[in-house]
């Protein structure tokens, strides 16, 4: 269909939670289909401000929590003419994690949940939001996390948490059908199987201009 716009898919989830892997197998299937398709990683290190959030994570500076808060949202700022831009011409964009670690893994260091949903306001809003869930025992079967800040089991334990209110907020906004959750205690194909049926709807249907985030 020549004029059918693209769809922007967002994938969420604690570290270790399999996403990357899964956004990886999601890109190549869509391209193996023949759609054009487009990953786009959040937090972008590829920029100016990307470097500062690089540095940031990596224990390499330190910045106080509002001020990396906002940069992260305006590393998304930075990228959202082209998500724009894209969908509207037929690409399928999918996002790494987006807006809703932001607010997560802010709010689980103990800022507001208000303060840290305010910046992105007005962002493109994600056709559907495909958060995978990890029970704990799978989670500790998978091993130490990195070395990354943020990367320890009581940081992530308060970021699951703040995520079931990002659920709730998402869908009190803008509707069940943006948020979605799949188990991803099973295998990579099993997983990956999961993923592919739930987002058919997204990718299939001819849809609306791309909505704002949080309005
Ligand atoms: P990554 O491991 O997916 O590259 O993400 C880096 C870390 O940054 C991860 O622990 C989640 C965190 N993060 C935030 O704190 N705020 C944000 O807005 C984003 C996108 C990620
Ligand atoms: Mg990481």
């Amino acid at each position: 269909m020549a004029n059918q716009r693209g769809a922007f898919i967002v994938f969420e989830g604690l570290d270790r939670s399999g996403k990357s892997t899964q956004v990886g197998a999601l890109v190549a299937r869509l391209q193996r289909e023949g759609r054009k398709v487009r990953l786009q990683k959040f937090p972008d290190r590829t920029t100016r401000i990307g470097g500062m959030i690089d540095a940031y994570l990596q224990s390499k500076s330190e910045l106080d929590d509002h001020s990396i808060h906002l940069l992260f949202s305006a590393n998304r700022w930075e990228c959202a003419n082209a998500i724009e831009r894209d969908v509207s011409s037929g690409t399928i964009v999918i996002a790494d994690r987006y807006a809703f670690s932001g607010i997560a893994f802010s709010a689980a260091k103990g800022l507001s949940f208000q303060y840290c949903l305010n910046p992105d306001t007005g962002l493109p809003l994600p056709d559907r939001t495909v958060y995978l869930t990890l029970s704990p025992e799978v989670a500790a079967s998978r091993g130490a996390y990195g070395e990354e800040r943020y990367e320890t089991l009581e940081m992530q334990k308060r970021v699951r948490e703040q995520f079931t209110l990002v659920a709730e907020e998402t869908r009190r906004r803008h509707g069940d059908d943006r948020w979605a959750e799949i188990n991803a205690d099973g295998t990579v194909e099993e997983v990956e199987a999961l993923i592919w049926e739930n987002i058919q709807p997204v990718i299939m249907e001819p849809l609306q201009c791309l909505g704002k985030l949080w309005t």
